[in-house]
């Protein structure tokens, strides 16, 4: 297998390429006929590689892209999950090159998608094909590749609760999270929640001169940041009454088991040009992105902010926050524990509105099932070195449903790492990650299949 892998290295990279240069917006209707494209580019690869009955199943809003290959029903199945939809590419002006013209520099695939998670998904294509070729799948395989799982994959859910007939396999396979090196693999054992909100603030029913009416009448701005400055106290812990009731505590034991995982805080603030880091009192850095619950303001907008100065108390402020969330948290609970408080902390002299965006639950995976054992001799024959089992602080909602709809535990073996710059400008994905992905994935099939029987 390997023969094949270097003999076939330049056209893999050539394919994830291709498809790196359709931007797949999710989020923008603009690119609509880009995201369509995209699915349309999976699926051919898919059949490409020899997957059967690929379909684009049609949702309510972008296509899951279906395929499987089932060799022996007797034989374990694997469901392989990934999106190919990507965030917004913006603020253009801070790339170094464009992010729909992917480059290769110091061996590093830079272009929007590149790790999260065209580069990651396509793994499993290849990795696919090179067990098709060489007679080694030894599994059943089924993809669902969505292209709304940067927009909160509600389309998704809907999907899998209709269609768990076909989707009945024994396990759920992802590429989509990181590791903690490229000499220091690592597979993820948790991913926190999410609950999303956009928060809507009204003082007078129009823009008023601020000389007229300062001091007089309420400062939507103001007030906002008030309020918001008040979800956190000394200690930043958050406010929100019965935040935390459900939030479950981790033991000495399973802390002392986290601090064991390679981490330097001196590094981790250089490459952030920090001169400190902030957070929860009681906690440590790796906790506070991991086990425990943020509260988070992702953008806030009012008033004039154009060239020069105008002087105005504006009728609106806005804000979108999001809430990570851990277990046992849920969404629900915690959107409506964030709405009441947000209303009740509103003085008289605004109107307030709170507007839920989308939720997701967090989820732990187990370390003691089959396949977190052969994902794990996976690693460690490709590495080798045994991968350390690390709880992320990303969300990825639709893992949870997985879990409850499905009855099926997600094996996250991510290749990225934090420096890959997800979401950010500049994002990249390492070639020696996507070829170890490329390497391991078939390792894996391999134990699941050994160890399952
Ligand atoms: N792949 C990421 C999640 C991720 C990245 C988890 C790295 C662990 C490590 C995913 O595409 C993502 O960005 N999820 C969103 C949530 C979604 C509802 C928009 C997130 O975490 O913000
Ligand atoms: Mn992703
Ligand atoms: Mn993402």
């Amino acid at each position: 297998m390997n023969q094949y892998i270097a003999d076939n290295k330049d056209r893999f990279i050539n394919e994830l390429l291709d498809m790196l240069r359709i931007p797949s917006v999710s989020a923008d209707p603009k690119f609509k006929q880009d995201v369509l494209r995209t699915a349309d580019f999976v699926a051919q690869k898919l059949r490409e590689a020899g997957a059967d009955n690929v379909e684009l199943c049609e949702t309510a809003g972008y296509p899951i892209v279906y395929g499987e290959k089932v060799v022996d029903p007797s034989l374990p199945t694997v469901l392989v999950y990934g999106h190919y939809d990507v965030q917004p590419a913006d603020p253009y002006e801070l790339w170094h090159s464009p992010p729909f013209e992917p480059v290769i520099k110091d061996g590093k695939i830079y272009a929007r998608g590149a790790c999260d998670d065209k580069g990651q998904m396509y793994m499993h294509v290849k990795a696919f094909e090179v067990m098709m070729q060489n007679n080694a799948l030894t599994c059943n395989v089924k993809f669902m590749i969505e292209g709304e799982e940067e927009v909160g994959s509600a389309n998704l859910a809907t999907f899998v609760k209709n269609n768990k007939e076909k989707l009945n396999a024994d396990v759920i396979l992802i590429s989509d999270t990181g590791m903690l090196g490229n000499d220091t693999p690592s597979i993820t054992t948790g991913l926190r929640g999410m609950s999303y909100v956009e928060v809507e603030v009204t003082g007078p029913n129009r823009d008023l001169h601020s000389g007229l009416y300062g001091g007089a009448v309420a400062n939507p701005i103001n007030i906002l940041c008030q309020m918001i400055a008040s979800m956190h106290d000394e200690n930043n812990h958050i406010t929100i009454p019965g935040f935390y009731d459900n939030v479950q505590e981790l033991s000495k034991e399973e802390r002392a088991e986290m601090a064991r995982a390679p981490f330097s805080l001196e590094k981790y603030k250089q490459a952030l040009d920090l001169p400190d880091v902030h957070g929860e009192a009681g906690y440590v850095t790796m906790e506070r992105n991991s086990i425990r619950p943020t509260l988070d303001v992702n953008g806030i907008w009012g008033g004039y902010t154009g060239e020069g100065a105008k002087t105005v108390i504006p009728s609106q402020a806005f804000a979108k926050i999001s809430m990570r969330l851990v277990p046992n948290q849920t969404s629900e609970e915690i959107t409506e524990k964030f709405k009441k408080h947000f209303e009740s902390i509103a003085p008289k002299s605004v109107k307030v509105l709170v507007k839920p965006h989308h939720g997701g639950e967090p989820v732990v995976t187990p370390t003691d099932s089959v396949a977190y054992q052969a994902a794990a001799k996976a690693y460690e024959e490709t590495f080798g070195v045994k991968p350390v089992p690390v709880r992320s602080g990303g969300s990825i909602p639709i893992v949870a449903m997985f879990k409850s709809e499905l009855g099926l535990d997600s094996v996250l073996m991510g290749f990225g790492l934090d420096t890959d710059a997800i979401h950010s400008p500049n994002e990249h994905f390492g070639v020696f990650n996507f070829m170890k992905g490329i390497e391991t994935i078939p390792q894996f099939y391999k134990y699941y299949a050994e160890m399952s029987k």
